[in-house]
Parts: structure tokens; C-alpha cells; sequence
């Protein structure tokens, strides 16, 4: 019984039963996580279910930037034209185990990662661009903020902050 803590995604993993209910979160990991985790375009954790061995949450981080410009105007000061972040670009539970805090875990994972890194590389924080409102909720509950120069609705949680929540 139980879910496994996070690792890396391997080869072999079954990859088709997963369903967080948005097709285009299902679709990117049978089709583009492994391939991602082979060049390193991007890096896969996956959390599963102990019983059956099947993936029952993922997140994936890559490196990403921001324009200066986007950000608000506070913090624009002293940054570079091109911001470095880390790209939270995909976390998503399936719906057979929502509710269980494995969205929570699987966050704290991420921001725990990127923390450790900015130890060496830098970054000014974890960006997502949310799917939906219900995602982007999700977000905010945990202290992302809103980078308003951004199309895409993209938020931001600086290591800043997250290093001020005990990380
Ligand atoms: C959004 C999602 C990741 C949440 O996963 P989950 O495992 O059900 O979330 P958790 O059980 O860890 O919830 C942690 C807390 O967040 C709250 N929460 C969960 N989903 C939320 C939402 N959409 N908006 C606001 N709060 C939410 C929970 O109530 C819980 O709060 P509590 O501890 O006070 O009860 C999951 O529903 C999902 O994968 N949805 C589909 C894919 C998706 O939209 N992914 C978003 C990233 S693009």
C-alpha cells in the first residue's frame, strides 16, 4: 500500500494508464517526457502507486527565462534583459488519487530541486504557466505571483521566498 516518493522517470515505465482527466498533460508524458529525459530537454520525477507499480503523479523542470520587461516593476531593478528561471512545466495526479496531497508532494518536490540548484546555477525562481483557473488556484494557494507582462499567464515563485519558507 502507499505511494512511492519521487524519481526519475525510466525507460520501461508504463506510461498509457494515466489519466489526469486533461488530455494534454496525459498526451505529454507518453509522448514527450522519455524523449525529454534522454537529451535532457527536460527532467521527469513520477510518484507510483506501490500496489500496481503504475505512475500516479508526475512533474517535470527545465531551465526557462523571463524578460526583464514582464516583471513587475519592483522587481525589475538590477536583473538582467533575459531573466533565468526554473520551468515547472508540467505536474498533474491521476484522478483515482486526487485529494491525497500527491499535488502538494510532488510540488514541494519541485521547489525543493530548484531551491538546491540555485545553490549553483542561477535562477530567480520556479515559473508555470497554469492550464486552467483551477490550476492556476492550485498555484497561488502556495505563493506564486502573477508575472503580469506575461501573454501566457505565467507565474512565479521566487527562491527568495521559497528559501523564507524553510526550504
Ligand atoms: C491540481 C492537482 C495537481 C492537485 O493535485 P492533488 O493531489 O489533488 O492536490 P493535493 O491533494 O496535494 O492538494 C493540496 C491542497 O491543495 C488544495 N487544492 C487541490 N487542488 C486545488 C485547486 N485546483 N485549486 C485550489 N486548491 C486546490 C487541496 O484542497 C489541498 O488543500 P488542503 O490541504 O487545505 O486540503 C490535480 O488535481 C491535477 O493533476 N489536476 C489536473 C492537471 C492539472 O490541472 N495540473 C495543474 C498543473 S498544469
Amino acid at each position: 500500500m502507499g505511494i512511492t516518493p519521487p524519481r526519475p522517470l525510466q525507460q520501461g515505465d508504463d506510461l498509457t494508464a494515466f489519466d489526469c482527466g486533461q488530455s494534454s498533460l496525459n498526451k505529454w508524458l507518453q509522448n514527450h517526457a522519455w524523449r525529454n529525459q534522454q537529451t535532457g530537454a527536460s527532467r521527469t520525477n513520477v510518484v507510483c502507486d506501490n500496489a500496481s507499480g503504475q505512475i500516479v503523479g508526475y512533474v517535470s523542470l527545465s531551465s526557462g527565462s523571463i524578460e526583464r520587461g514582464a516583471m513587475k516593476r519592483g522587481l525589475r531593478h538590477g536583473k538582467p534583459e533575459i531573466i533565468p528561471v526554473t520551468l515547472l512545466g508540467q505536474l498533474a495526479v491521476d484522478e483515482n488519487f486526487v485529494g491525497q496531497n500527491l499535488g502538494e508532494s510532488l510540488l514541494y518536490f519541485a521547489l525543493k530541486t530548484a531551491f538546491n540548484m540555485s545553490k549553483h546555477v542561477g535562477t530567480l525562481g520556479v515559473m508555470t504557466h497554469p492550464l486552467n483557473e483551477n490550476a492556476r488556484q492550485f498555484y497561488l494557494r502556495y505563493g506564486f505571483e502573477e508575472i503580469p507582462g506575461d501573454q501566457r499567464g505565467a507565474l512565479l515563485l521566487r527562491i527568495k521566498d521559497i528559501e523564507a519558507s524553510g526550504f
